[in-house]
């Protein structure tokens, strides 16, 4: 098919006159970007997020702190010897946009330091160094950017000498992306001969490693420690986690905090069909936001915050397998008429997989308890619940000059 047969098949008619107007390199790029769309995806528009499609909910069995203290060493024995051995490899998310911290730059790059310099990046590979060293091993490091902060974050890295971790353990690779398109599904342009194109989701993680090839620098691997950008407090290659993960048997480990109260706005680790899976917090009815157990505790209290353990096998077996497409709307700023517009309200949808999607992929995970106040800080926001101010806050609590 060429162009306009492609155009004219999935309804995007009005691109053929953008077309018509561009010549030579112009309209290569244009017509290279439209014939690389996975229209699969774009077809999504139409049907919205739909959730009346859970399975049967049940709630799951995990690892609570007091059972963690108790098998500690257990653990610990395990893991570490896993780590040493170059079993184990830390992906690091950071292809999203960060786009409620207001800020274009990379959200790694945000500076969170009050008395001196501390950015989000330097504090995550702090947090992996202090594994590091008691271990006495360094970890694969893989970085995930997206294309629109893929060269700051890499200069980023190398202006800053990786804040101190070796360069030759991290590996940096490119998520892919997706189309954008109004509330008619009309693909959107970003400038006269360019499409909108928005990061795919967090989802896409291991499709995109796979494919840039930096896992085969580590034969050894067998174990993913993946982690989002925001939690600054987060203990990265944990080796408790990774020994009790190894030891359940289970092909995944997610590190779960115990919800807040039973309206907490988080995903929640729970069986579904018997299967491992995370449920949104707005997938929850009343009746099982509120459940309790015998001693009071919520009985779908453990809240995910995407810190997961993958085994390496199991996601190559599942490389192919269909996670769901989200639809978010998002104000997106478009070119139309020789001007750039940026709307008031939103105007777009994006598409996006998510990562939380991929535990039911995985069929087994063991939910690991961490403390709240030692583990967890995220930084959504300026202000307010998860801010900058707050981390600071537990970052201050937890020992650590600001
Ligand atoms: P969020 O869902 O909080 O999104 O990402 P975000 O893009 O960082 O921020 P907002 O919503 O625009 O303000 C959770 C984690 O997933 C990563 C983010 O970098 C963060 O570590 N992520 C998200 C990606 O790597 N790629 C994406 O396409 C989306």
């Amino acid at each position: 098919m060429d162009t306009e047969q492609i155009l004219a098949a999935h309804g995007q008619r009005q691109l053929s006159s953008v077309l018509e107007g561009l010549r030579g390199r112009e309209r290569a790029d244009l017509e290279k970007q439209i014939a690389q769309i996975d229209w699969n995806t774009v077809e999504h528009w139409r049907k919205q997020e739909d959730l009346s499609g859970k399975g049967r909910v049940q709630p799951i069995k995990g690892l609570d702190c007091v059972e963690i203290r108790r098998c500690r060493d257990v653990f610990a024995k395990t893991g570490t010897e896993a780590l040493q051995n170059g079993k184990v490899g830390a992906v690091l998310l950071a292809g999203g946009q960060g786009t409620r911290l207001g800020s274009d730059a990379p959200k790694g790059a945000y500076d969170i330091g009050v008395s001196r310099p501390l950015y989000i990046f330097e504090q995550l590979v702090a947090n992996l160094l202090q594994v590091c060293s008691a271990c006495n091993c360094y970890v694969p490091l893989f970085v995930m950017t997206g294309e629109q902060n893929d060269e700051y974050t890499r200069k980023f890295f190398q202006k800053h000498n990786y804040f101190g971790y070796p360069s030759e353990y991290v590996r940096f690779f490119v998520q892919d992306m997706a189309p954008v398109v109004d509330f008619e599904g009309n693909l959107l342009l970003e400038s006269a001969s360019r499409l909108a194109m928005s990061p795919n989701g967090n989802g896409g993680w291991y499709s995109s490693l796979a494919r840039n090839g930096a896992l085969r620098d580590f034969p050894d691997l067998e174990w993913l420690n993946v982690f989002a950008v925001d939690n600054v407090l987060q203990r990265i290659a944990d080796p408790l986690f990774v020994g009790a993960t190894i030891l359940s048997g289970c092909n995944c480990g997610a590190k779960v905090v115990c919800k807040r109260d039973p309206y907490e706005k988080v995903g929640v680790l729970c069986l579904e069909d018997g299967v491992s899976s995370v449920i949104e917090y707005y997938e929850m009815t009343d009746e099982m936001a509120t459940a309790r157990d015998r001693d009071g505790n919520l009985t779908f209290g453990f809240g995910v915050i995407l810190n997961y353990l993958f085994n390496l096998k199991k996601l190559n077996e599942t490389v192919g397998e269909k996670i769901p497409v989200h639809v978010v709307r998002k104000k997106v700023p478009f070119y139309a008429n020789g001007e750039i517009v940026s709307p008031q309200t939103e105007n777009a949808y994006k598409f996006e997989t998510l990562i939380l999607d991929m535990v039911r992929l995985m069929k087994t995970c063991l939910p690991f308890e961490v403390v709240r106040e030692r583990e967890f800080a995220p930084i959504k926001n300026k202000t307010g619940v998860d801010s900058v101010e707050s981390a600071r806050e537990l970052l201050l609590q937890n020992g650590i000059r600001l």
